[in-house]
C-alpha cells in the first residue's frame, strides 16, 4: 500500500485527534452558542449527542481509515472495491476533501482575528479601554480587507509549514510541544477567571439544565456543534486514523477524545463566563463574545493584558492543531494519487484554500452586501460557505456511519474493535440506525428553506430512503 505511514507511538493518534478536535469550535464557537442559547440546556443536548452519536461515528471514521491505511479518497476507493459496493461511496472521500477545503478557507480567516488580538493584548493597547472603543476596534478590523488578509496569510502559511514537514517531523513534533502548552495555558486562564471573575455565576449559567429554555433551533445547533467540535464527517479523523497503530483501541480512544474535547469546552466556557459575569457583561453577544466581550473583561482586570495575550495564544495554538488536520487528508491524497512530494501537495491545497479564504475576508467589508451570493442565497459568501460545510459534515458523517455499519463485515469490525460481541452489537445498532436518524434530522434543519411540517415529512422520507439504501448496501457486500 502506498504511503503507509504509522504514527511513532501507539498513543500518537489520540494526541493528533485531540489536536484536531480542540479548536475554535471549543474556545470560540461553543461558548458563544451556549451564551446565545441560554446555557445548561444547550450543553445537555450537546453532550448527549457527543456520546450517543459522536462517539460511534468517530469509531466508524477511524475504522475506515485504519482498515484502508490510505487517504480518505483513495481509502474509500479501495474499500468500495474490496467490499464490492457501489463506487458512489467513494464520495465520502470527495465530500470530505471539499469540506476540508471550505472549512480551512474560513477557519484561517477567523484564526487570523485571534492573531490580531494576541498582538493588541500583548502590546497593552486595550488596557483600560471602554466598551465603545473595543467594539469599534473589532468593527475596524472587519472593515479592513488588507489587515484580515495579512493575518489569514500568516496563519495558513504557518499551518502549511507544519504539514509540509511530514507527519512525524511536522505534525507529531508540533503537537507534542503545542498540546501540553495549551492545557497549561487553559488552566492558568481558568484560575485567573476564578480569582478575578464570578465563577459561581458562570457555573450556574452552564450547569443549570432547564430544557424549556431551549428552542428547536438551539437543539439543532447543539447537535451540529457536536459534529464540528469532534472534527467528524470530513476525513480528518479518517486520515489520522490511517496512521493509527493497529494495537490502539478504537473505542477507548474515541471515548478519550470526546471526553477531553468536552472537558476543554466546559473549562473554556467556565473561564470565559467567569470573566464575563465578573465584569457584568452580556452573555449573548454571538461571535463577538471572544473578540469584544472578553477583551473588555480583560481590559479592567489586573494583569489583564498579559493573561489576555496568553489566552489568545491558546486560541491560536488550538486553531493551528485543527487546521493541520484540515490540510492533511487532501495533501495525503495528492501525494498518493499523483506521486507529488509532500511540500508540493501541501502548497496546492493551501494556496487554493487561501484564495478561497479571500471570499470570507471580503464578506465582512467590500462584499458585505449586494453580491451574487446575497441575490441567490440571501447570505454573504462566508455564510454560504459555512452553510455548505454545515451540510457536508453531517452528510459525510451519515455516509460514514452507513458504510461502516452495513458494508464492513462482522469479522472485520470485530477485529478492528477488538471487543466483545455485546459492544459490537451496540455499536452497530448505533451506526446503523441511531446515528443516521439523528444526523438526517440535523442535516435537514440546516437547510433554512425547509420549515414547519415539511421537516418531519422529509425527515421520515430520508430515514426510509437511508434504510432502503442500507439494505442494498448489505446485499452487495
Ligand atoms: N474540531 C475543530 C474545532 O473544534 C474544527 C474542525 C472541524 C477541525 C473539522 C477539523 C475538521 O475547532
Amino acid at each position: 500500500m502506498s504511503g503507509h505511514n504509522v504514527w511513532t507511538h501507539k498513543g500518537t493518534f489520540l494526541l493528533a485527534a485531540v489536536g484536531s478536535a480542540v479548536g475554535l469550535g471549543n474556545l470560540w464557537r461553543f461558548p458563544y452558542l451556549t451564551g446565545e442559547n441560554g446555557g445548561g440546556a444547550f450543553i445537555l443536548i450537546y453532550a448527549l449527542t457527543i456520546f450517543a452519536v459522536g462517539i460511534p461515528i468517530f469509531i466508524a471514521e477511524t475504522m475506515l481509515g485504519r482498515t484502508s491505511r490510505q487517504s480518505p479518497i483513495m481509502g474509500m476507493r479501495h474499500l468500495t472495491k474490496t467490499h464490492k459496493t457501489s463506487r458512489a461511496w467513494e464520495s465520502i472521500g470527495w465530500l470530505g476533501a471539499a469540506a476540508a477545503f471550505l472549512i480551512l478557507s474560513f477557519y484561517s480567516v477567523i484564526a487570523g482575528w485571534a492573531l490580531h488580538y494576541t498582538w493588541l493584548m500583548l502590546t497593552g493597547s486595550l488596557v483600560g479601554a471602554d466598551a465603545t472603543t473595543i467594539s469599534a476596534g473589532f468593527v475596524a478590523l472587519l472593515a479592513s480587507p488588507g489587515l484580515m488578509t495579512l493575518y489569514h496569510t500568516l496563519f495558513i502559511a504557518f499551518s502549511a509549514l507544519i504539514v509540509g514537514l511530514g507527519i512525524h517531523k511536522g505534525i507529531e513534533s508540533g503537537l507534542r510541544i503545542m498540546m501540553p502548552a495549551l492545557f497549561a495555558i487553559l488552566i492558568v486562564v481558568l484560575i485567573y477567571g476564578v480569582i478575578n471573575g464570578d465563577v459561581g455565576a458562570a457555573a450556574n449559567f452552564l450547569f443549570t439544565f432547564n430544557i424549556a429554555d431551549l428552542s428547536l433551533e438551539g437543539w439543532l445547533q447543539a447537535m451540529g456543534q457536536s459534529f464540528f467540535t469532534l472534527s467528524l464527517g470530513m476525513g480528518a479523523i479518517m486520515a489520522y486514523g490511517a496512521y493509527m497503530s493497529s494495537e490502539a483501541s478504537l473505542t477507548r480512544t474515541a471515548i478519550a477524545v470526546a471526553f477531553v474535547d468536552t472537558a476543554i469546552a466546559m473549562v473554556a466556557g467556565l473561564a470565559i463566563f467567569s470573566l464575563v459575569f465578573g465584569a457584568g457583561l452580556e452573555t449573548d453577544q454571538g461571535p463577538g463574545l471572544m473578540f469584544v466581550t472578553l477583551p473588555l473583561a480583560f481590559a479592567d482586570m489586573p494583569f489583564g493584558a498579559l493573561v489576555g495575550g496568553v489566552f489568545f495564544i491558546l486560541v491560536l495554538g488550538a486553531a493551528i492543531s485543527s487546521s493541520i488536520s484540515l490540510i492533511e487528508p487532501v495533501a495525503a491524497f495528492l501525494v498518493e494519487r499523483f506521486d507529488m512530494t509532500r511540500p508540493q501537495a501541501v502548497t496546492i491545497m493551501v494556496v487554493a484554500a487561501w484564495a478561497m479564504g479571500l471570499l470570507t475576508v471580503v464578506s465582512f467589508n467590500v462584499w458585505a452586501e449586494g453580491t451574487i451570493f446575497h441575490a441567490l442565497f440571501e447570505r454573504s459568501a462566508f455564510e454560504f460557505i459555512e452553510l455548505l460545510t454545515n451540510i457536508f459534515m453531517p452528510l459525510g458523517g451519515l455516509m460514514i456511519a452507513l458504510f461502516a455499519g452495513w458494508a464492513l463485515t462482522q469479522s472485520e469490525v470485530m477485529k478492528e474493535l477488538g471487543t466483545n460481541i455485546t459492544w459490537f452489537k451496540t455499536w452497530r445498532l448505533l451506526v446503523r440506525f441511531v446515528g443516521p436518524a439523528a444526523v438526517s434530522f440535523v442535516f435537514l434543519r440546516t437547510i433554512p428553506q425547509v420549515e414547519g411540517y415539511v421537516v418531519p415529512t422529509l425527515g421520515a422520507l430520508l430515514i426510509v430512503g437511508v434504510f432502503a439504501l442500507s439494505q442494498r448496501l448489505r446485499k452487495s457486500a
